[in-house]
């Protein structure tokens, strides 16, 4: 019989009934919000800009976490976002969303504003010297969820026009853990197997 040595996974969905052009709209008036100022400070902080509460950018959040708990695990919820505005010509550095002290959990992204040749999203990381890199183009309308703990990046953007995506990470309450032990749904296809 086959078992894993090691997997991991991400899971893919289309999303209906979001106002992507509101949102797009809400994301653009916060552009010059960034998470972090500080341009020498080498994170991928300079390059994303604060979400906004409006009425359509956090029903887009409820639409999100709904994903997860129905397909993924039902103790997961959202618990930071952001948006990302990829101008021509940029890419964004290769990072993780890992937390330190915190177990494994889900990272999201979802896109509002896409043009072909926008810049794929790579997810790239290595098992002692095998690279493994995959990587998905991305269209309006669709969510992805990930390892948080994997690494990824964006190519270049080699369209004429911005492109627009909304990230977070979701995570249980230190509480559910035992349940989620119980019953992980999906969690460990997504995070990772091993064993
Ligand atoms: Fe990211």
């Amino acid at each position: 019989m086959y078992s894993p040595i090691f997997m991991c996974g991400k899971f893919i969905t289309q999303l209906s009934n979001i106002d992507n052009d509101q949102i797009n709209e809400d994301v653009l008036l916060r552009k010059n919000m960034k998470l972090d100022d500080d341009e020498t400070a080498g994170n991928t902080f300079t390059e994303d800009s604060y979400y906004p509460e409006t009425e359509a950018c956090s029903k887009l959040i409820q639409e999100v976490d709904k994903v997860i708990q129905e397909k993924i695990n039902k103790y997961f919820s959202t618990y930071n976002q952001w948006a990302h505005i990829l101008e021509p010509n940029e890419s964004t550095m290769i990072h993780t969303h890992d937390s330190p002290g915190l177990p494994s959990h889900l990272s999201w992204v979802y896109y509002s504003k896409t043009e072909p040749n926008c810049g794929n999203i790579v997810w790239q990381t290595t098992i002692h010297n095998k690279m493994i890199s995959m990587e998905e183009t991305p269209k309006v309308g669709t969510l992805i969820v990930f390892p948080n703990w994997m690494p990824h990046f964006t190519k270049k953007n080699i369209s004429n026009d911005i492109r627009i995506s909304i990230s977070g990470n979701a995570k249980a309450d230190e509480k559910d853990y035992g349940n989620i032990m119980k019953d992980p749904g999906g969690l460990f296809e997504v995070v990772g197997h091993a064993g």
